[in-house]
């Protein structure tokens, strides 16, 4: 895949993930529309893509916002012509008491962000995909929504929904030169996970993570789940019975 032609609309991109792909994605030499809520992050990022080589614009927005979202998927497309790559990957991890309580207003807002801000992402850039016959569409969603697991009710039913989500959108767009990468991480180390006590198996560094996630988008994968061990684990789990699922995954201590 030539990153040079590309034009790639990337949320969530103060921070974490976001940041170090913007980051990688930048050194390739794409063009890229970096979205997030908290603005000085983004413009100094924005200025560090651009010393790595890419044209970067920043749109200080939240993903909520439908409209705010396609405003600036249109002011990308109005100034590159296009939009050719989604990354979807704001989120929150929502680990505190309120959501522990299911507090609803908590619970709405991880599922305001992480699912209703990926289907307002999409929204902002699938019709001109359509009309262009190319794209692609990248979830960054999580092992965590593949099953529930304790204590994170919130996170897996907002990632659970959003690869069901990218994975119906696949099935409609089939055969109309769309490509549907969906990411499933395990843990990484980003300010999602800092501060948590509670253990993380398979830990990964960022920097071992980012390839993985490139290479991903490059060959345009459907599925993409890491670390190995961890994705074994999980995707073992799926095809557990609920009975022995709820014997395993109940004394598990680990969060999203
Ligand atoms: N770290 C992990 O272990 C892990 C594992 C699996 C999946 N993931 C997923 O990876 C994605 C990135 O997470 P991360 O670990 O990089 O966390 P992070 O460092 O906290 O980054 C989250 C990003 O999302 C943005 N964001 C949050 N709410 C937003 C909103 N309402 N509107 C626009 N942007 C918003 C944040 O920017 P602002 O605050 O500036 O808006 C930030 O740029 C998330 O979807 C997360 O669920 C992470």
């Amino acid at each position: 895949m030539e990153w040079k032609d590309k034009v790639v609309f990337l949320t969530g991109a103060s921070s974490g993930i976001g940041e170090a792909l913007a980051i990688a994605i930048a050194g390739k030499g794409a063009t890229l529309g970096l979205l997030a809520r908290r603005e000085e992050l983004l413009r100094d990022l924005a200025t560090r893509c651009e010393s790595a080589g890419a044209t970067a614009r920043f749109f200080s927005c939240d993903v909520t916002d439908a409209v705010a979202v396609r405003r600036a998927a249109d002011e990308l497309r109005r100034e590159f012509g296009k939009i050719d790559i989604l990354i979807a990957n704001a989120g929150i991890g929502g680990n505190n008491r309120a959501t522990r309580s299911l507090e609803p207003s908590a619970v709405k807002q991880v599922i305001d962000i992480n699912l209703l801000g990926a289907v307002n992402s999409v929204h902002a850039v699938l019709r001109e995909m359509l009309e262009h016959g190319s794209g692609q569409l990248v979830a960054i969603s999580s092992l965590a929504g593949i099953r529930g697991l304790p204590g994170s009710a919130a996170y897996s039913a907002s990632k659970a929904g959003m690869t069901a989500f990218f994975e119906s959108v696949r099935l409609d767009t089939a055969g109309k030169g769309l490509s549907v990468t969906i990411i499933q991480p395990g843990f990484i180390k980003t300010p999602l996970t800092s501060g948590r006590t509670n253990k993380m198996p398979f830990l990964m560094e960022l920097d071992d993570a980012i390839p993985m996630f490139l290479k991903a988008i490059e060959n345009k994968q459907k599925f993409a789940a890491f670390p190995w061990q961890l994705a074994a684990v999980v995707r073992a789990g799926k095809v557990f019975p609920a009975w022995l699922y709820d014997r395993v995954a109940g004394r598990a201590r680990f969060r999203e």
